[in-house]
């Protein structure tokens, strides 16, 4: 389901004319549409007439459900978004929601979207204590993967993308869903995970040293800890190397951008009206 503003308070004429694509918005871990109510305000203050989806899907609680379902319930609203709009979307996802948003994409092999935009996101996974401690305060992150990586810890989307750099074996032997999106593991959709994301016109991978709950923080680009918790920048890692998902031919041709900002905290993307007025706005031009 999908809150759809409509610019129907404002002059028709004003919609007809407008040349904004349309925007679609997934939201974060534990919250919901109305958390990205900020975002929605500032694109139809800025670029009136604009059609906003606002996803009020999995809100709350029910954030934490397996990422795959989340996935395919998100994937089957965006096939309705994009019969009517065949000229193109964009897609936003903040956080956990970029992360889902891109595997939407990946997994709808004619979709709709031109731009992609990725608003702090573990793209790489996610490793660290602070941010566990957000939703599981018992967890640390040294031992998490003894829940994350069985069976049952694969019903919650943290654990599909918790990726502990010093337990990659149990990652790839348990996780059901970050190695397949990641193409880190071969599997029947590779090819399909990799041409979906090659359609887009355009792959916006926002990121900065100062978010604090993404842990790297590089994640958001992709970049993320070898087995010495170093991390690896994103052009160095196999994912871009071997251009598994598609990152280095879209970089190629000049269609990746990686956007660093610093001096953002990872709640201020998507609810400071001045990261919003000068990180996003200007990408949906
Ligand atoms: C491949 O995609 C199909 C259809 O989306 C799905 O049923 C299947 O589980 C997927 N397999 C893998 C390994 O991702
Ligand atoms: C991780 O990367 C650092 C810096 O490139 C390197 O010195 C270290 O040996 C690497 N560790 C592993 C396990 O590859």
């Amino acid at each position: 389901m999908y809150r759809f503003y409509s610019c129907l308070v404002l002059l028709s004429s004003l919609c007809l004319t407008s040349a904004y694509r349309p925007v679609v918005i997934v939201h974060g871990i534990l919250t919901g549409a109305d958390s990205m109510l900020l975002i929605v305000d500032e694109i139809q203050r800025h670029h009136p007439g604009t059609v906003v989806y606002n996803a009020d899907r999995f809100e709350g609680w029910s954030s934490l459900e397996n990422a795959w379902h989340q996935v395919f319930e998100f994937n089957g609203d965006l096939q309705k978004i994009c019969e009517k709009h065949p000229d193109g979307v964009i897609l936003l996802g903040y956080s956990q929601g970029g992360l889902l948003a891109r595997a939407v994409l990946q997994t709808y092999p004619d979709h709709c979207v031109k731009k992609f935009i990725s608003l702090s996101s573990p793209q790489a996974g996610q490793y660290g204590t602070d941010f566990l401690h957000l939703i599981f305060p018992s967890l640390v992150a040294k031992t998490a993967y003894q829940l994350f990586y069985t069976y049952v810890g694969q019903h919650t989307s943290v654990g599909n993308y918790w990726n502990d750099p010093h337990h990659q074996d149990l990652f790839e032997q348990f996780s059901i869903f970050l190695p397949y999106i990641n193409n880190d593991l071969p599997s029947t959709n590779s090819t399909l995970f990799r041409d979906s994301m090659l359609r887009l016109e355009q792959l916006i991978l926002i990121g900065g040293p100062d978010d604090g709950v993404i842990t790297p923080w590089e994640s958001s680009h992709f970049g993320y800890y070898n087995g010495t918790d170093d991390v690896i920048p994103c052009k160095q890692r196999k994912i871009y190397l071997e251009d598994r998902i598609g990152l280095r031919t879209l970089d190629r041709d000049g269609r990746l951008k990686l956007i660093t900002v610093p001096g953002v905290r990872h709640y201020e993307w998507h609810l400071n009206t001045d990261v919003v007025d000068s990180v996003v706005l200007p990408l949906l031009d």
